[in-house]
């Protein structure tokens, strides 16, 4: 369940059932809500030290390389996770956007494959990369594949997703400018124009499907969630690879 506010008590008349219906939020009202709710740790990932380090134009080829390893590792999930969405969901003109998202996220990790051979190194070494132990957000995503289709949507497009779009384009900027690889410069394209329309999905999925106060409770908690582990996990990145 969501937390209500602390001025909020409940009328002794009305059974806990009754309660939990006047709680309820509509979907729209949800997912305005969630957003306020969330801002707090929107901010604080969108302040971790990586965007400013990356923006600097101060890391060498060999730290690029070792944090589009990390990328490459994480991003290697989204078809199979996706996929499986799309084989679980229910509505058909949720599927058909889902699928559609698919496409757009499907082609992201070869990029990084070819980004490799351009710094000069093995390919195959990009496909062996293992995420750090700090990062953990493809496996929570998996695990959320238990649980119901807001949940995940809420954690990845609607928490994740909305707030990359806070970076996205500063971070293109940064790699035209001081790390002009071909593949690194159409992935970070391609993911400041795309993301936007990834956040929307979150936006749409919620509006419709997140309609009862326990299904607005868990989306409440794994948004949060996948906010926290983006932020140990881009604070570890950080630490390991890119303070000087
Ligand atoms: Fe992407
Ligand atoms: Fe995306």
């Amino acid at each position: 369940m969501r937390d209500l506010p602390a001025s909020y008590q409940r009328k002794p008349n009305k059974t806990v059932e009754e309660w939990r219906i006047e709680m309820t939020l509509s979907g729209e009202k949800f997912v305005e809500w969630l957003d306020k709710e969330l801002e707090p740790l929107r901010q604080e990932v969108a302040s971790s030290p990586y965007y400013d380090a990356w923006c600097s134009g101060k890391l060498s080829k060999e730290q690029v390389f070792e944090l589009m390893k990390q990328r490459y590792a994480y991003i290697r999930e989204n078809p199979s996770i996706i996929a499986a969405w799309i084989a679980k969901c229910p509505d058909p003109e949720t599927r058909l956007k889902f699928i559609d998202y698919l496409h757009e996220e499907a082609a992201h990790p070869e990029y990084l494959v070819e980004l490799a051979r351009e710094v000069g190194h093995d390919p195959e070494e990009m496909r062996q990369a293992e995420l750090i132990p700090e990062f953990t957000t493809p496996y929570y995503y998996y695990w959320l594949l238990r649980g119901h289709m807001v949940e995940f949507v809420a954690a990845n497009n609607f928490g994740n997703e909305r707030t990359n779009t806070r970076n996205t384009k500063r971070m293109y900027e940064a790699s035209v400018r001081y790390y002009p690889f071909p593949s690194l410069l159409r992935i970070n394209k391609e993911h400041s124009e795309e993301e936007g329309g990834h956040a929307e999905l979150g936006h749409y999925v919620l509006e419709r499907f997140a309609i009862t106060d326990e299904l607005q409770g868990k989306a409440t908690a794994a948004a949060k969630k996948s906010l926290r582990l983006k932020i140990i996990g881009q604070n570890a990145l950080y630490e390991r690879f890119m303070k000087s």
